[in-house]
């Protein structure tokens, strides 16, 4: 499958785990495109609302995984930006990857009901959705983890 990751991660978690899942799909025999979200400028919470530089095209990809880290409980604003502008999703396969600190029903939770939402509302079908908690211990089991679960959905 032609797959791509379009990944918005401000201080570099969520791109971490989107490397790690480009290679468990690569080795898998998927052909593999990593994209990332950015805005214009430099990045920082400050500049989240400026306007984005970078808006990568779904055209072209089977399936598409979108991954962010988690904001109060939203969706960051770049991330939030891009899907909004996106055109329609009919029949493409889409996963959802999130990265957060806290456990899941403070905030992780929230934005993947939102994500999926904004998803179906384009017209995409959910195949799966897989987290990351950044804090605590097994970090490094928690990632392989997700990038399991999610590169069995393809
Ligand atoms: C302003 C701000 C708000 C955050 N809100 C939440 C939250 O509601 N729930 C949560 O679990 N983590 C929250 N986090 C933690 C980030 O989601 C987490 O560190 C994430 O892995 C960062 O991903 P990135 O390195 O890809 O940007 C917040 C972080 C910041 C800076």
């Amino acid at each position: 499958m032609r797959i791509g990751l379009i990944i918005y991660s401000l201080s570099g978690h969520t791109w971490k785990v989107a490397e790690a899942l480009r290679d468990c799909l690569a080795a898998a025999g998927h052909e593999v495109t990593l994209a990332r979200v950015e805005v214009t400028g430099i990045a920082s919470r400050a500049t989240e609302d400026a306007p984005l530089k970078t808006l990568p095209s779904v055209e072209g990809y089977d399936a598409v995984v979108f991954g962010t880290p988690v904001r109060g409980g939203t969706i960051p604003s770049p991330m939030r930006r891009y899907l909004e502008q996106l055109p329609a999703l009919q029949g493409m396969k889409v996963a959802l990857l999130t990265t957060h600190f806290f456990r899941p029903d403070w905030g992780s939770q929230q934005v993947v009901t939102a994500l999926q939402d904004a998803c179906e509302a384009k017209g995409a079908a959910i195949c799966g959705a897989a987290d990351v908690k950044w804090s605590g211990f097994g970090r490094g089991r928690k990632i392989k983890a997700a990038v399991e679960k999610l590169c069995q959905l393809f």
